[in-house]
């Protein structure tokens, strides 16, 4: 998703995940000003920890966008120092490379008519949309017990995950990772606790006034603030014209 790159350079404070990363998912307004998070690498984490899977020898990213580079923080995290990232134009990924340098991690960047040598990795983290790695399902090695995390939860199982699973790996969906970003909000926005996830920032969502919009510290899913409007990015929702602007997005 775009977005996660192009609002970077917009926000007043960024966390040092976002800065290393140089993506992020989350804004809080406060004060008038900006403030960046990746609540991505905080549920991608908590989602491998979940699964007991604490540390990789060797590590395989699909794709080179926004999610990637949150995986690339994940697999230093983990104590992996490098990690093979298969992209299907290695000649854009520059910014992929440059995150992966501020993290201190050796990205191999490899062209998709290499995966096949790649998914014995220990640790393989498709960070592709919805339907991109169908085509890897046929391709999956049997009889290697390694770990598969697919971003995708929707539709899921993925193909891939399906196919991974009867092969005797441990898959990992994204739903557990997207239930996960509570410690970066709560730390952001004071209200929601270390360790809460997902559907607790949904509550403290639906206490939001939707009249008057009161409640600046709220997770508002479905409006952007104006400044990042103003940069020609669509609203997702509306609200009132009066009212406040949201304390958080989740891009
Ligand atoms: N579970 C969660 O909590 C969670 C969190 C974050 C993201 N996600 C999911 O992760 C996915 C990726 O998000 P993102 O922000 O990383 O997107 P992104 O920045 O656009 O990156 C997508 C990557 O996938 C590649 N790609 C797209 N279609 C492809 C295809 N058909 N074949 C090969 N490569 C393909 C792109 O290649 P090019 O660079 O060549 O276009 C790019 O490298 C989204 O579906 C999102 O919903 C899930």
């Amino acid at each position: 998703m775009p977005l996660k790159r192009t609002v970077v350079p917009l926000l007043d404070e960024a966390s040092a995940t976002v800065r290393a990363t140089g993506t992020a998912n989350t804004v809080i307004l406060r004060g008038g000003r900006l403030l960046g998070e990746n609540s991505d690498a905080y549920g991608m984490l908590q989602a491998l920890r979940d699964a007991r899977v604490t540390h990789a020898e060797s590590a395989c990213v699909l794709g080179a966008g926004a999610t990637a580079a949150t995986a690339l923080a994940v697999l230093h995290t983990l104590g992996c120092p490098e990690a093979t990232v298969i992209a299907r134009e290695p000649a854009r990924t520059g910014e992929l490379e440059n995150a992966a340098e501020r993290i201190g991690i050796a990205a191999r960047i490899r062209p998709w008519t290499e995966i096949v040598r790649h998914l014995t990795a220990d640790l393989v983290v498709s960070a592709l949309p919805p339907g991109a790695a169908d085509k890897l399902a046929p391709l999956w090695p049997s009889a290697v017990r390694n770990t598969l995390l697919d971003v995708v939860y929707k539709p899921w199982p993925t193909p891939l995950a399906d196919t991974a699973r009867h092969a005797g790996t441990t898959v990992i969906g994204g739903l557990p990772m997207l239930l996960k970003p509570g410690r970066p909000l709560g730390r952001a926005t004071d209200r929601l606790h270390p360790g809460t996830d997902c559907r607790d920032a949904c509550r403290c969502r639906t206490g939001l006034d939707r009249r008057t919009g009161q409640g600046t510290e709220n997770v508002v899913r479905a409006t952007i603030p104006t400044r990042l409007g103003e940069t020609g990015m669509v609203p997702w929702g509306r609200r009132p014209a009066d009212a406040p602007a949201p304390g958080v997005c989740l891009i």
